[in-house]
Protein backbone atom coordinates (compact mmCIF):
# COMPACT_ATOMS: atom_id res chain seq x y z
CA UNK A 1 0.00 0.00 0.00
CA UNK A 2 1.50 3.64 -0.92
CA UNK A 3 2.50 5.97 1.95
CA UNK A 4 -0.18 7.94 0.96
CA UNK A 5 -3.41 5.31 1.17
CA UNK A 6 -1.67 4.20 4.45
CA UNK A 7 -1.79 7.59 5.73
CA UNK A 8 -5.50 8.30 4.83
CA UNK A 9 -6.38 4.87 6.78
CA UNK A 10 -4.33 6.13 9.86
CA UNK A 11 -6.32 9.44 9.48
CA UNK A 12 -9.46 7.17 8.91
CA UNK A 13 -8.59 5.44 12.35
CA UNK A 14 -7.50 8.46 13.96
CA UNK A 15 -11.44 10.23 13.11
CA UNK A 16 -13.00 6.53 14.63
CA UNK A 17 -10.92 6.87 17.92
CA UNK A 18 -12.74 10.30 17.96
CA UNK A 19 -16.26 9.20 17.12
CA UNK A 20 -15.45 6.89 19.96
CA UNK A 21 -14.34 9.14 22.68
CA UNK A 22 -16.80 11.65 21.44
CA UNK A 23 -20.22 9.43 22.34
CA UNK A 24 -18.79 6.46 24.99
CA UNK A 25 -21.64 3.68 24.00
CA UNK A 26 -22.14 0.08 24.81
CA UNK A 27 -23.85 -0.60 21.74
CA UNK A 28 -22.29 0.07 18.65
CA UNK A 29 -22.80 -0.46 14.55
CA UNK A 30 -19.90 0.34 11.90
CA UNK A 31 -21.75 0.77 8.48
CA UNK A 32 -19.20 -0.34 5.27
CA UNK A 33 -17.09 -1.88 8.48
CA UNK A 34 -14.80 -3.39 5.13
CA UNK A 35 -11.46 -5.20 6.91
CA UNK A 36 -12.71 -3.46 10.60
CA UNK A 37 -9.84 -0.45 10.45
CA UNK A 38 -10.25 0.97 13.99
CA UNK A 39 -12.50 -1.80 15.48
CA UNK A 40 -8.98 -2.27 17.73
CA UNK A 41 -9.89 1.06 19.52
CA UNK A 42 -12.96 0.05 20.61
CA UNK A 43 -12.80 -1.19 24.52
CA UNK A 44 -14.28 -4.56 24.96
CA UNK A 45 -14.66 -4.08 28.66
CA UNK A 46 -17.18 -1.35 28.65
CA UNK A 47 -19.30 -3.02 25.35
CA UNK A 48 -22.01 -5.00 24.89
CA UNK A 49 -21.72 -5.59 21.46
CA UNK A 50 -20.42 -4.27 17.63
CA UNK A 51 -22.45 -5.12 14.57
CA UNK A 52 -20.34 -4.95 11.68
CA UNK A 53 -22.33 -4.25 8.08
CA UNK A 54 -20.69 -4.80 4.89
CA UNK A 55 -21.84 -5.68 0.81
CA UNK A 56 -18.21 -7.65 0.33
CA UNK A 57 -18.27 -11.05 2.56
CA UNK A 58 -14.54 -11.46 1.74
CA UNK A 59 -13.38 -7.78 3.09
CA UNK A 60 -15.94 -9.56 6.37
CA UNK A 61 -14.16 -12.51 6.78
CA UNK A 62 -11.48 -10.55 6.88
CA UNK A 63 -12.64 -8.42 10.17
CA UNK A 64 -13.54 -11.35 11.68
CA UNK A 65 -9.82 -12.76 11.52
CA UNK A 66 -8.53 -10.11 12.76
CA UNK A 67 -10.94 -9.01 15.45
CA UNK A 68 -12.97 -12.31 16.80
CA UNK A 69 -10.19 -13.09 19.48
CA UNK A 70 -10.08 -9.06 20.22
CA UNK A 71 -14.17 -8.66 20.69
CA UNK A 72 -15.18 -12.10 21.13
CA UNK A 73 -18.61 -12.83 21.19
CA UNK A 74 -19.67 -9.24 21.02
CA UNK A 75 -18.78 -9.09 17.53
CA UNK A 76 -21.59 -9.42 14.89
CA UNK A 77 -20.86 -9.31 11.41
CA UNK A 78 -23.47 -8.98 8.70
CA UNK A 79 -23.28 -9.40 5.10
CA UNK A 80 -25.80 -7.35 3.48
CA UNK A 81 -26.12 -3.72 0.79
CA UNK A 82 -27.18 -1.03 3.38
CA UNK A 83 -30.52 0.58 1.73
CA UNK A 84 -33.82 0.89 2.63
CA UNK A 85 -34.73 -2.09 3.67
CA UNK A 86 -32.81 -2.70 6.00
CA UNK A 87 -33.57 -3.18 9.26
CA UNK A 88 -30.45 -3.07 11.75
CA UNK A 89 -30.50 -3.84 14.91
CA UNK A 90 -30.31 -1.22 18.49
CA UNK A 91 -27.03 0.91 18.89
CA UNK A 92 -26.06 3.71 20.51
CA UNK A 93 -23.42 4.86 17.90
CA UNK A 94 -23.46 4.03 14.13
CA UNK A 95 -20.52 4.83 12.57
CA UNK A 96 -20.75 5.37 8.70
CA UNK A 97 -17.17 6.41 6.97
CA UNK A 98 -16.69 6.41 3.59
CA UNK A 99 -20.09 4.15 2.67
CA UNK A 100 -22.21 6.95 1.72
CA UNK A 101 -20.79 7.77 -1.43
CA UNK A 102 -21.51 4.13 -2.63
CA UNK A 103 -24.73 4.11 -1.31
CA UNK A 104 -26.07 7.86 -2.45
CA UNK A 105 -27.01 10.42 0.33
CA UNK A 106 -30.80 9.75 -0.67
CA UNK A 107 -30.90 5.91 -0.22
CA UNK A 108 -28.46 6.48 2.99
CA UNK A 109 -30.90 8.94 4.41
CA UNK A 110 -34.09 6.96 3.83
CA UNK A 111 -32.11 3.97 5.30
CA UNK A 112 -31.54 6.21 8.52
CA UNK A 113 -35.09 7.61 9.01
CA UNK A 114 -36.33 3.52 8.47
CA UNK A 115 -34.28 2.83 11.44
CA UNK A 116 -33.98 6.02 13.56
CA UNK A 117 -35.71 4.13 17.02
CA UNK A 118 -32.59 2.29 16.71
CA UNK A 119 -29.57 4.74 16.41
CA UNK A 120 -28.72 7.11 19.10
CA UNK A 121 -25.89 9.35 17.05
CA UNK A 122 -25.00 8.37 13.62
CA UNK A 123 -21.44 10.11 13.11
CA UNK A 124 -20.49 9.73 9.06
CA UNK A 125 -17.21 10.76 7.43
CA UNK A 126 -17.34 11.69 3.44
CA UNK A 127 -14.90 12.56 1.30
CA UNK A 128 -14.42 16.04 -0.46
CA UNK A 129 -12.27 16.19 -3.67
CA UNK A 130 -10.69 19.85 -3.64
CA UNK A 131 -8.46 19.43 -6.59
CA UNK A 132 -10.91 19.78 -9.36
CA UNK A 133 -10.35 16.76 -12.09
CA UNK A 134 -7.67 15.36 -10.04
CA UNK A 135 -7.91 11.88 -9.64
CA UNK A 136 -5.42 10.11 -7.25
CA UNK A 137 -4.13 6.84 -7.95
CA UNK A 138 -3.33 6.01 -4.51
CA UNK A 139 -6.90 7.01 -3.24
CA UNK A 140 -8.14 4.71 -0.12
CA UNK A 141 -11.45 5.07 -0.46
CA UNK A 142 -12.08 4.26 -4.31
CA UNK A 143 -9.39 1.44 -3.97
CA UNK A 144 -12.58 -0.95 -2.23
CA UNK A 145 -14.60 -3.51 -4.33
CA UNK A 146 -17.98 -2.30 -3.62
CA UNK A 147 -19.52 -5.34 -5.84
CA UNK A 148 -21.96 -3.47 -8.01
CA UNK A 149 -21.88 -0.13 -6.37
CA UNK A 150 -20.02 2.95 -7.69
CA UNK A 151 -18.64 5.36 -5.53
CA UNK A 152 -19.27 9.19 -6.17
CA UNK A 153 -18.74 12.23 -4.25
CA UNK A 154 -21.31 13.55 -1.98
CA UNK A 155 -21.70 17.06 -1.30
CA UNK A 156 -22.07 17.75 2.53
CA UNK A 157 -24.83 20.36 2.66
CA UNK A 158 -26.93 18.09 0.79
CA UNK A 159 -26.11 15.35 3.28
CA UNK A 160 -27.01 17.09 5.83
CA UNK A 161 -30.08 18.51 3.98
CA UNK A 162 -31.41 15.06 3.48
CA UNK A 163 -30.62 13.59 6.65
CA UNK A 164 -33.11 16.91 8.41
CA UNK A 165 -35.45 15.44 5.70
CA UNK A 166 -35.12 12.03 7.16
CA UNK A 167 -35.57 13.61 10.92
CA UNK A 168 -32.24 14.06 12.22
CA UNK A 169 -30.56 16.94 13.60
CA UNK A 170 -27.17 17.80 12.61
CA UNK A 171 -24.68 17.47 16.20
CA UNK A 172 -21.61 19.20 14.27
CA UNK A 173 -19.13 18.66 11.51
CA UNK A 174 -15.88 18.88 10.97
CA UNK A 175 -13.20 18.56 8.62
CA UNK A 176 -9.56 16.48 8.00
CA UNK A 177 -7.42 17.87 4.62
CA UNK A 178 -5.58 15.00 3.37
CA UNK A 179 -2.36 15.67 1.00
CA UNK A 180 -3.56 14.46 -1.72
CA UNK A 181 -5.98 16.87 -2.35
CA UNK A 182 -8.81 15.43 -0.66
CA UNK A 183 -10.62 16.44 2.67
CA UNK A 184 -12.47 13.55 4.77
CA UNK A 185 -15.49 15.25 6.49
CA UNK A 186 -17.07 14.21 9.62
CA UNK A 187 -20.66 14.55 10.37
CA UNK A 188 -22.47 13.71 13.20
CA UNK A 189 -26.27 13.27 13.38
CA UNK A 190 -29.17 12.53 16.13
CA UNK A 191 -32.33 11.61 15.29
CA UNK A 192 -35.17 14.26 16.47
C1 LIG B 1 -14.03 2.87 1.65
S1 LIG B 1 -14.56 1.40 2.38
C2 LIG B 1 -14.91 1.82 4.06
C3 LIG B 1 -13.72 2.12 4.88
C4 LIG B 1 -13.87 1.87 6.35
N1 LIG B 1 -15.15 2.28 6.88
C5 LIG B 1 -12.75 2.54 7.10
O1 LIG B 1 -13.01 3.34 8.00
O2 LIG B 1 -11.59 2.29 6.79
C6 LIG B 1 -16.20 1.17 1.79
C7 LIG B 1 -16.83 -0.13 2.24
O3 LIG B 1 -18.23 -0.05 1.98
C8 LIG B 1 -18.65 -1.29 1.48
N2 LIG B 1 -19.88 -1.03 0.70
C9 LIG B 1 -19.99 -0.39 -0.48
N3 LIG B 1 -21.29 -0.31 -0.85
C10 LIG B 1 -22.00 -0.90 0.13
C11 LIG B 1 -23.39 -1.13 0.33
N4 LIG B 1 -24.31 -0.70 -0.54
N5 LIG B 1 -23.78 -1.76 1.46
C12 LIG B 1 -22.87 -2.19 2.37
N6 LIG B 1 -21.53 -1.99 2.24
C13 LIG B 1 -21.10 -1.37 1.13
C14 LIG B 1 -17.48 -1.79 0.64
O4 LIG B 1 -17.56 -3.19 0.46
C15 LIG B 1 -16.30 -1.35 1.49
O5 LIG B 1 -15.93 -2.33 2.42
Amino acid sequence: MSDVRVGQVQRLRDITAEQLAAYPSRAIGVLGVAGGNGLDLINPESTDVVYGYDINADYLAACEARYRDGLGHRLHLVETSIDRSVTIERVDLLIANLIIEYVGAEEFAAFAAANAGSIGVLSCVIQRNDAAGFVSSTDYASSFDALASVSSDIDPETLDSVMSDAGFAVLGRCEYPLPNGKTLIRQDFRAT
